[in-house]
């Protein structure tokens, strides 16, 4: 994978029943989670994020269905499929990341580090990379 980015493999607990998993703040996840949101009902065709972060750190979760993260360091790009609701995908600061190829019905869970504040976004891509430079 690409510098800033990383994948966590979560418990599974697997019964006839049904499958659970679970995430501890400490255990899981390398940062301390302030804030939780999630995508839904995003329709066909649409893309999400197009940004990056000055401070804020992420792990995104399909907890259903499927989507694509393009990722971009400034210096190499990665495409990651999530499908699995057991896997987290571990986002850095200064990593630009666009969402798209949401399947039906499909939930993106992200876990952040911080409260929302726009000012710590970059939205714009030459500032990224001017950033990331620097
Ligand atoms: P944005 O982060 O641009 O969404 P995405 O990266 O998923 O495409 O946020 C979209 C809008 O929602 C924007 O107006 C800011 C607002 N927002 C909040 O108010 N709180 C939050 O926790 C988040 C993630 C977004």
């Amino acid at each position: 994978m690409i510098a800033g980015i990383s994948k966590i493999t979560f418990p599974m607990i697997q019964e006839p029943r049904g499958n659970l998993s679970f995430i501890e703040n400490s255990t899981h996840i390398p940062y301390d989670i302030k804030r939780v949101y999630y995508l839904y009902d995003v329709p066909a065709g649409s893309a999400r994020g197009g940004h990056a972060h000055h401070e804020l750190k992420q792990t995104l979760i399909a907890l259903s269905g499927s989507f694509e993260v393009h990722l971009d360091n400034g210096t190499a790009q990665e495409t990651v499929t999530l499908n699995r609701p057991y896997e987290g995908l571990l986002v850095d600061t200064l990593v630009w990341r666009t969402i798209d190829n949401f399947s039906s019905g499909s939930v993106c869970l992200v876990l952040a580090s911080d409260i929302y504040r726009e000012e710590e976004y970059i939205r714009d891509y030459c500032k990224f990379l001017a950033t990331v430079k620097a």
